[in-house]
């Protein structure tokens, strides 16, 4: 791997400790204004330190987010389809690799939906977002959708992640599931987990400690932070996990203490 790769991916997973806590707020980009995003630069604002790198569209970090930040950015360069549509799959790459430089990334993110009507052109959309980000040392995150249709087990995710990897990103985001060590396994590069829908705080936080036990290096997180009550208790306490090696117990315990 080239330096400018090297060094970019290493803004966004620690080399001391080979592990990440991205936030994930590029909902909106089919989603719209999602419950807890209406203004994402408040949303972020109070979280940022707590990230080791923020996912989130171009449109969003121009108008949103402060210049002056020093959070690695994850920029999200694939889209075309909204929930209005039964089939999301229906991506195309949506941003030019000038801009995303112009926007002085960390990394870019494509979404593959492997089974799909379209994963043929989300696969190649893949491959060429690849090539491009390899011309300038730019990684790039596959993220792993996961249609209706599809079962989210460890066959169907490690398909999907072993794919994107063989493709050429350098990092995958997928969905934790029952035998993820063997997604993990099965899989090239580093993997990270999205948090997925809301659900309990204690809950996410035993998503979290599960995906790293079972080798993720870290997560992608995004309803599970910004939709509590009490965000930077989740952010901080996710980080501990991830970061610091807590146990979600433990993890649990110090978000109780930050929670007013
Ligand atoms: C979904 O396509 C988006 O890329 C989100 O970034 C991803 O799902 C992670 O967010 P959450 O933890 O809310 O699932």
């Amino acid at each position: 791997m080239d330096w400018g790769m090297q060094n970019r991916l290493s803004r966004i997973i620690n080399p001391k400790t080979n592990r990440c806590v991205m936030l994930a707020v590029d909902h909106g980009y089919f989603q719209g204004p999602t419950s807890g995003l209406e203004r994402p630069g408040e949303t972020v604002a109070p979280l940022l330190e707590y990230a080791d790198a923020l996912m989130l569209t171009r449109g969003v970090l121009r108008n949103t987010i402060d210049p002056g930040t020093t959070a690695p950015i994850v920029l999200r360069v694939s889209g075309g389809t909204s929930i209005l549509k039964d089939d999301l799959s229906d991506e195309d790459i949506s941003v030019s690799i000038e801009d995303a430089i112009r926007l002085n990334v960390a990394a870019i993110a494509i979404s593959v939906f492997v089974g799909s009507v379209n994963e043929k052109r989300t696969l190649t959309n893949l491959s060429r977002l690849c090539d491009r980000g390899q011309k300038y040392g730019i990684p790039v995150l596959a993220v792993t959708a996961v249609g209706k249709e599809m079962a989210r087990d460890a066959r169907y995710l490690g398909l999907a992640c072993r794919i994107a990897a063989e493709l050429g990103a350098q990092v995958v985001k997928t969905y934790h599931c029952e035998d993820f060590a063997k997604v993990v396994n099965g899989c090239p590069v580093p993997v990270v987990i999205a948090g997925g829908k809301k659900i309990e705080e204690r809950d996410a936080l035993t998503l979290a400690y599960n995906a790293v036990s079972d080798g993720a290096v870290g997560v992608d997180m995004g309803r599970n932070i910004f939709q509590s009550r009490w965000p930077v208790a989740m952010i901080r306490s996710v980080r501990a996990i991830v970061q610091d090696g807590k146990s979600d117990a433990e993890a649990w315990e110090m978000a109780q203490s930050l929670m007013d």
